[in-house]
């Protein structure tokens, strides 16, 4: 949520700059905002609206100077307006300053400050205005002093308009440095730089920076010199982005065919260890990583350990871990503010699967499993979740079925996935059933399902179906049943033909000859070693999502009021 990029250097900010907030798009926002530092004058151009349209309308091209700060916003405090959007200038305009976050004593703040005129009702404006009135000496000493006075969570970037510098700050929003040659780039996250370079230095919580053309330098609030060692990225530019797919969704999709496997060989020694040491096993997650904690809970469970997944937002009130707990988090992005909230409460242990590496997540836990599976820019997690499957099954299997080309057929069935999301497009409602571990991935495929085409879904362990759900089930009603040949069968048999009863249209996933003479439309599933059906079903499930979502003319990237990382409570 929100974005930031920063860039000091010789080329011109501007260009930079509306290229880096495109490749933020995904994190959501609704204003644009840029300003340039040329010949010692800052200037802002901002506006509600998408980047290109506000880059266009308001020339931002023709910002000269190599130095800027842009920004993508995501309203938190204060409507959508031109006025909220950043950047924004202090008391004068000699700083202004980019943030990401919530400045949760900013009214106190602002109280304290009755002189200056406030021009947004942002947060975020309070910080140029904290910076200018602490400004008595060194830029660096007012920014430090503004920065202990701050309340929540901030990503800064501040620009003054004497020097030919940047300046930084993290403390639970992510911002990472770019190193270039004769150039510096800092954004919110990696790919917004990767044009530039492959040398990123992930800020931690509490590092202040100084960006100049030829340096970076990193501090902590005592203003004492920290050391972060650089790390190279190997994503290309092409991974991150679209390689001829109309949508990055559908790209990511099928990427699957390579992301799968880099997953399965992912480093998993420390964590299983982990993991073999403890009983009592409190797993952290939200939304689609949720469900991947699900399916983890459910295979440890089967082993016998007290395995249970959380929502990251509940935690803090429905359980408590003990100083016998391991702690698993799992967030593609490794941001999600709930879930560093989780994590913070004390344990004997904890565990971070993710995709983002140096993200917050993997920082605080002691054992961190990448996902392997390259930068994610559809805001509906796909690759990312099968990736997590995929180290689900490494951590709780002795030895992993091999996929073979598992993943290639279930993607080679695009074309009839789209004729039966053709039927689908046109409904008001739609039903996931499944039974045991194919449970989590109803869930999963209903979360996608509802995220991407705004039509109403739920999912359902198909044994809850006759105590309520079923009375929504009426002529038409679509019921798309996770089905494939297991020890499950029989007994979801019985709940398709509850529905079918009632004029349910059936869709079953499946590979079983009782369950295909119920249905309506059949999506056929190899048959394989049943660890692996999870996996399987998955991908159809995006399909059909993605296409339900085209045909209606939504942009599967960029559902409504969604953003990729939530980095607020
Ligand atoms: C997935 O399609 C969603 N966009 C969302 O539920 C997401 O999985 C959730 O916000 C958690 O994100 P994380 O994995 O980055 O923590």
């Amino acid at each position: 949520m929100c974005g930031i990029i920063g860039y000091i250097g010789m080329q011109k900010a501007s260009t930079i700059l509306i290229e880096g907030l495109k490749s933020l798009e995904y994190r959501g926002y609704d204003s644009v905002g840029i300003a340039t530092l040329d010949h010692g004058r800052i200037r802002i151009r901002k506006n509600i609206g998408m980047v290109s349209e506000v880059a266009d309308s308001l020339k931002f091209e023709e910002m000269e100077g190599t130095i800027g700060i842009g920004h993508t916003r995501w309203a938190t405090h204060g409507v959508v307006s031109e006025e909220n959007a950043h950047p924004h200038f202090g008391k004068s305009e000699k700083i202004a300053a980019v943030h990401n976050g919530v400045i949760e004593n900013f009214a106190e703040l602002r109280e304290e400050m009755k002189d200056h005129r406030f021009r947004s009702e942002t947060d975020s404006e309070l910080i140029p205005h904290l910076i200018e009135e602490h400004l008595d000496g060194s830029f660096i000493d007012a920014f430090i002093k503004s920065l202990k006075k701050l309340e929540g969570s901030y990503a800064v970037v501040a620009v003054d308009a004497a020097e030919e510098k940047l300046y930084l700050a993290r403390k639970n929003s992510p911002l990472v440095i770019g190193i270039g040659k004769g150039e510096m780039f800092c954004a919110s996250d990696i790919p917004a730089m990767l044009k530039h370079t492959r040398q990123f230095v992930p800020l931690e919580e509490g590092d202040i920076a100084i960006l100049t053309r030829e340096s970076y330098q990193i501090f902590n609030h005592d203003g004492k010199t920290v050391i972060r060692k650089p790390i190279t990225v190997k994503w290309s530019m092409e991974q991150a982005q679209k390689s001829g797919f109309p949508h990055f969704m559908l790209k990511e999709i099928h990427e699957q065919k390579h992301t799968v496997s880099e997953s399965l060989a992912a480093n998993v020694d420390k964590a299983k260890k982990l993991i073999e040491n403890h009983e009592r096993i409190d797993i952290v997650a939200c939304g689609t990583s949720y469900h991947a904690g699900l399916m983890l809970a459910y295979l440890l469970s089967k082993k016998g350990k007290n395995a249970h997944a959380y929502i990251a937002s509940d935690y803090p009130f429905i359980a408590k871990p003990d100083e016998k707990t391991l702690m698993v988090a799992i967030s593609q992005s490794g941001e999600t503010a709930d879930i560093l909230q989780a994590i913070k409460a004390k344990s004997s242990g904890k565990i971070a699967i993710t995709n983002a590496v140096g993200s917050s997540i993997a920082r605080i836990c002691d054992a961190t499993i990448y996902m392997n599976a390259g930068p994610e820019v559809g805001v509906a997690a796909t690759k990312t979740f099968t990736a997590q499957l995929a180290i689900v099954f490494r951590l709780a299997y002795e030895k992993v079925p091999e996929p073979g080309n598992l993943i290639e057929t279930m993607l080679s069935k695009e074309d009839e996935i789209r004729k039966i999301a053709e039927k689908l497009s046109k409904k008001e409602h739609a039903f996931f059933l499944a039974r045991g571990s194919n449970v989590p991935i109803a869930y999963e495929g209903s979360l996608k399902f509802k995220e991407i085409t705004y039509i109403h879904s739920e999912a359902y362990p198909a044994g809850e179906l006759k105590h309520g759900t079923l009375s929504l089930v009426t002529e038409g009603t679509p019921v798309i049943a996770l089905a494939p040949k297991d020890e499950t069968t029989a007994k979801l048999l019985g709940n398709i033909k509850e529905t079918k009863a009632r004029g349910a249209t059936v869709i079953s996933l499946t590979n079983d000859a009782n369950v295909k003479k119920e249905s309506d439309y059949v999506i056929d599933i190899p048959v394989v070693d049943a660890r692996l059906y999870p996996l399987a079903l998955a991908i159809p499930l995006q399909l059909l999502a993605y296409h339900v979502s085209v045909l209606r003319g939504i942009n599967p990237d960029r559902p409504r009021n969604l953003a990729k990382s939530v980095t607020v409570e």
